[in-house]
């Protein structure tokens, strides 16, 4: 067991985190006065160098008693009030931000050796913005969302296929397009950081976090930034 122990960590301590000499370039002094702005360059980056799930990030959350739960989801917007996600509102993680809306949300892009961070206050955009972003989606994502129960046991997986025929049914059927499942939310992530973090080719990372002044109504409150250590 020993052996296998120090056998894992070599391996894992051998395993590259990055090709250093294709990474591309970043100058802090050159980044924008708005993070959102700076996220959608590196997002754009990642695009184009093949990043799978390049629009994926990952959302932590805590409860009312500081239990920590994180998950990936997938970016569907992005804009004065932040970063936006679309899930279920009966969901393990909608009931964590009902009960604390702080939340972190992470992008990695290895390929180009970046790492996005955000902290900030998460809102539920409503049922409208819910409704059209249900409606946006194909049929079997529609179907899916419908079937809801997200994160509960589930007894078999026959028990799943059964709900969501009878949910894609249901979808097909709706040919005005007006099927909507009532508990699916967007949410958006209003950030108070954003930090952006870049690996280096000589083994060294840069660091530039934005944060957003204290006073003002957030989406208007300027954003300051400045270099972090490693
Ligand atoms: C690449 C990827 C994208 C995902 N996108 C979403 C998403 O957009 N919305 C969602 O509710 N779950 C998404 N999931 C599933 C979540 O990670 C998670 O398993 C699910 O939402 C249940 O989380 P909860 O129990 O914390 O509420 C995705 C998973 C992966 C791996």
């Amino acid at each position: 067991m020993i052996a296998d122990l120090t056998d894992l960590r070599t391996w894992l301590r051998g395993l590259p985190s990055f090709e250093r000499d294709r990474l591309p370039p970043f100058d802090p002094e050159d980044a924008p006065a708005d993070p959102a702005d700076l996220f959608l360059t590196w997002l754009r980056d990642a695009v184009a160098v093949g990043s799978p799930a390049p629009h994926a990030m990952n959302l932590a959350t805590a409860d009312a008693a500081g239990a920590v739960t994180a998950r990936t989801l997938i970016l569907k917007d992005l804009d004065a009030r932040g970063w936006h996600f679309a899930t279920g509102s009966h969901s393990p993680k909608a009931a964590a931000l009902a009960q604390n809306p702080n939340a972190a949300m992470t992008s990695f892009w290895p390929a180009l050796g970046r790492q996005v961070r955000l902290t900030g206050i998460v809102h539920d955009l409503g049922e409208e913005a819910g409704a059209a972003d249900f409606l946006a989606r194909p049929p079997t994502s529609r179907a899916a969302a419908l079937v809801g129960r997200q994160s509960e046991p589930l007894a078999s997986r026959q028990e799943y296929w059964d709900a969501y025929a009878a949910a894609l049914a249901r979808v097909e059927a709706d040919v005005d397009g007006v099927l909507v499942a009532p508990e699916w939310r967007v949410y958006a992530l209003t950030p108070h950081t954003v930090e952006f973090w870049a690996a280096t080719p000589d083994a060294g990372q840069i660091r530039l976090r934005y944060r957003r002044s204290a006073d003002g109504p957030s989406a208007d409150r300027a954003w300051t930034k400045g270099l972090i250590w490693p």
